[in-house]
């Protein structure tokens, strides 16, 4: 039988915690982005509700599952989950039905918080920026993980910033999330 899919985090986070500005991103990426595709695609991805409408659409090749407290959430190509526990149970139905290794959690900053005690790893780019922001990652207990790989990406031409590709790995086994929840 295939191991259960890991609870993995894809964010970007600047050099002051920034993750976003009014709904958004506070840069302009490509490179990163494209690698936000290759650690995604095929995969569950779990977002908050305010993410998802800042994408403005399902991401496509991957399960969409949005978080939100609104029993009247619908947008077509997503699945919808109130908790999430609800998603982490929704995900690991999706992982099976795809042989997906991994579940991603893809933020905001509200579904980093919520999700961190379950996640067992956090591909982390560190961009080399210190932008203003109204939105940041929650704060990482350094004792808690170590770092796994670390990979430097130079500016292109659709960059606005140099950016470090960190692999962060859990020491200790996180939590179970609860089962049965949705
Ligand atoms: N740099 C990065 O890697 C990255 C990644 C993702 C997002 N971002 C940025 O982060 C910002 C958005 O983050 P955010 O923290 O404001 O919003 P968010 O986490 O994307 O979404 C928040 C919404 O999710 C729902 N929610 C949150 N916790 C919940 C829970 N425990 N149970 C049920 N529903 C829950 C609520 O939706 P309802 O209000 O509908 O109930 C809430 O308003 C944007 O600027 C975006 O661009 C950056």
């Amino acid at each position: 039988m295939p191991a259960p899919a890991r609870l993995v985090m894809v964010v970007a986070v600047a050099e002051n915690g920034v993750i976003g500005r009014q709904g958004d991103l506070p840069w302009r990426l490509s490179s990163d982005l494209k690698l936000f595709r290759r650690l995604t695609l095929g995969k569950p991805l779990i977002m908050g509700r305010k993410t998802f409408e800042s994408i403005g659409k399902p991401l496509d090749g991957r399960d969409n599952i949005v978080v939100t407290r609104n029993p009247d959430f619908d947008a077509a190509g997503t699945l919808v989950a109130d908790s999430i526990e609800a998603a982490l149970h929704l995900a690991r139905d999706c992982a099976g039905a795809r042989g997906a290794d991994e579940i991603a959690v893809i933020g905001g900053a509200q579904i980093y918080r919520a999700a961190m005690p379950y996640t067992d790893r956090i591909y982390l780019t560190r961009v080399h920026a210190a932008p203003e922001g109204d939105t940041v990652f929650p704060g990482l207990a350094e004792a808690d993980w170590r770092e796994a790989a670390r990979e430097p990406f130079a500016a292109g031409p659709k960059d606005d910033h140099d950016f470090t590709l960190v692999t962060l790995e859990r020491l200790r086994p996180p939590d179970e999330a609860p089962r049965g929840a949705a």
